[in-house]
């Protein structure tokens, strides 16, 4: 297996608006994260992804850019961003940055311009069509809720947007649009960022007729998916970006690639095929809800969780490589969903991040996963920022669901369970703000902060530090085979790394009771040695069967 800096990597994802206030304004910002690059530092990750910082009129937290070559004054402006190259830089942590290019704010000058005639330069750039009827183009439904189509009265037609209306999709088979996305990346690249993370890179190249999509029961809208995920031009679009870009310098990407299976997945990052280093994989996302449907919730099993990471790990490995994540800032808190955040949640936080750090691949921490923040559950609908809860919201109260079966939903599953600010300290807002944060602080942050974590030796956050560490001087953590053991096991997820004579035994109780763990016969060992547990553990004791206590997690090198 070839070595990487960026396998070997871990990755720390900021939100800005939610990760420190540096001027008092109640929202994040560059200076903010400056100011806590000892503290990553002092974690041990390497790589930090930033969520966007473009200019942008906010209607998706930034993931709507008004334009690329310039920072969101809520952020702080370009000196800002340089400095924080310098000072990740200084600290021998590599920057990743947001490239959101599937769509632009509808206030970028390129859409201004598209939209104020047919003839215009730029009206190639978006994806605009004839109604049908009186109706729009096709039937597809956004992601946000309502339909991907906007009508525009000045010139008469629908402009696409599989996001908000404030997000239109970009015309990616215009070859003009492409080279100005490519100068774009080059000059970000130029200034000394080490990589991208691509946001919907799967949704760039869409079916040219844009078919009307099934519709299924229940929804007013079609389901477009089939005919812009993984579009036919995907691939070659890719690939020129590789050879005009990326390939020109030493950077990792990291592709989002919702819906998508890992025989596909395997196309993005085969190293063969020049696109991208490594996807992020959905199919966990979708274990606890219907896959149309976030918002509509299903029982999981074990088995199926490791049968995912299993299938992704067979499906990728040699060729390409995986990336491990459980949480990020559109998805739940890691330990509410697949943890315990009551009684265990310490436990459940460490075994979760046993589980990330000791598969193969390169883990992605999303802020606050390392004190082990939770979800949250305000009362009110007021109190959510996230554009795709509130359009939830008001689509369910239309139909007359009630209040409790809509909020019920919203604090399971909203984006906003991550999006509540960065808790550092027990002092008024967390730490976060000397003024009004811009969504309000989860109130459990006088016991879950940073500070609180710093000061006991015992805490989630050394636990971290402690498996990243082990990472770094264990190249068997990261380029070992994996081989699943009690595959059928619903409570106990265990697995055996193997580099050449180098073996490492990871044992994962998943659930909140005791449970019987035992060590199947084809695995022998003369001597062991603990590397890290979450439990106090006797060295003496025999590994051949043994109790697990709730969410226990230990690793071993067999001899
Ligand atoms: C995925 C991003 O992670 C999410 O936050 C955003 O809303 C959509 N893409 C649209 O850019």
């Amino acid at each position: 297996m070839e070595q990487k800096w960026w396998k070997e990597a871990v990755v720390y994802q900021i939100y800005p608006r939610s990760f420190k206030d540096s001027n008092g304004d109640g929202i994040g910002d560059l200076p903010g994260i400056i100011q806590k690059l000892d503290y990553l530092k002092n974690l041990g990750v390497n790589v930090v992804w930033l969520c966007p910082v473009y200019k942008s009129p906010n209607d998706d937290n930034g993931y709507d850019i008004s334009n690329y070559q310039d920072i969101m004054d809520d952020f702080g402006n370009m000196k800002d961003m340089e400095n924080l190259l310098t000072e990740t830089r200084g600290r021998d942590i590599k920057l990743i940055m947001d490239l959101v290019v599937n769509h632009t704010s509808d206030e970028h000058s390129w859409f201004i311009e598209s939209r104020s005639s047919l003839d215009n330069p730029y009206r190639d750039f978006y994806i605009w069509r004839k109604g049908k009827n009186g109706l729009p183009p096709n039937n597809w439904g956004s992601v946000f809720g309502g339909p991907a189509w906007e009508y525009d009265e000045k010139t008469e037609e629908y402009y696409l947007h599989l996001f908000s209306k404030k997000q239109p999709d970009l015309n990616w088979k215009n070859p003009q649009v492409r080279e100005e996305i490519y100068n774009m990346m080059k000059w970000w690249l130029d200034k000394g960022i080490d990589g991208f993370r691509m946001d919907t890179v799967n949704m760039f190249s869409k079916v040219p007729d844009l078919p009307d999509g099934k519709t299924i029961k229940g929804y007013k809208y079609g389901d477009g998916s089939p005919y812009f995920l993984n579009g036919p031009r995907i691939h070659e679009y890719l690939q020129e970006m590789n050879k005009k870009v990326l390939s020109k310098y030493d950077i990792m990407t990291v592709g989002e690639t919702p819906g998508t299976p890992p025989q596909i997945a395997a196309k993005y990052v085969n190293r063969d095929r020049y696109e991208l280093n490594m996807v992020f994989n959905f199919e966990l996302m979708e274990i606890d809800h219907d896959p149309i449907n976030k918002w509509r919730s299903k029982e999981w099993k074990l088995t199926e969780l490791k049968k995912i990471f299993t299938k992704w790990y067979e499906g990728l490995k040699e060729k390409g490589w995986n990336t491990l994540y459980m949480n990020n800032h559109d998805q739940p808190r890691m330990v509410s969903r697949f943890g315990n955040n009551k009684k265990y949640r310490i436990e459940s936080a460490k075994m979760l991040a046993t589980l990330l750090h000791t598969l193969p691949g390169t883990p992605y921490i999303y802020q606050g996963e390392e004190i082990g923040m939770t979800n949250v559950a305000f009362d009110n609908i007021e109190d959510y920022r996230d554009i795709e809860t509130l359009n939830f919201y008001r689509e369910m109260a239309k139909r007359g669901l009630p209040k409790e079966k809509i909020m019920g939903a919203i604090h399971r599953i909203s984006r906003d369970n991550a999006r509540t600010p960065m808790q550092w300290g027990n002092n008024p807002n967390a730490g976060f703000t000397t003024s009004t944060p811009w969504i309000k602080i989860n109130p459990n942050y006088r016991d879950i902060n940073v500070v609180h974590d710093l000061k006991d030796s015992n805490s989630i956050f050394y636990y971290y530090q402690k498996i990243i560490r082990l990472r770094k001087e264990n190249l068997i953590m990261i380029y070992g085979d994996c081989q699943l053991i009690l595959k059928d096991d619903e409570h106990v997820y265990s697995y055996l790394r193997t580099l050449n004579k180098d073996r490492l035994l990871i044992i994962l109780n998943f659930f909140s009771r005791q449970t019987i763990f035992n060590l199947p016969a084809n695995i022998d060992y003369q001597e062991k040695e603990l590397l890290i547990s979450n439990y106090d553990v006797e060295e003496k004791e025999d590994i051949k069967s043994i109790y697990l206590r709730p969410y226990e997690a230990r690793v071993y090198r067999l001899y």
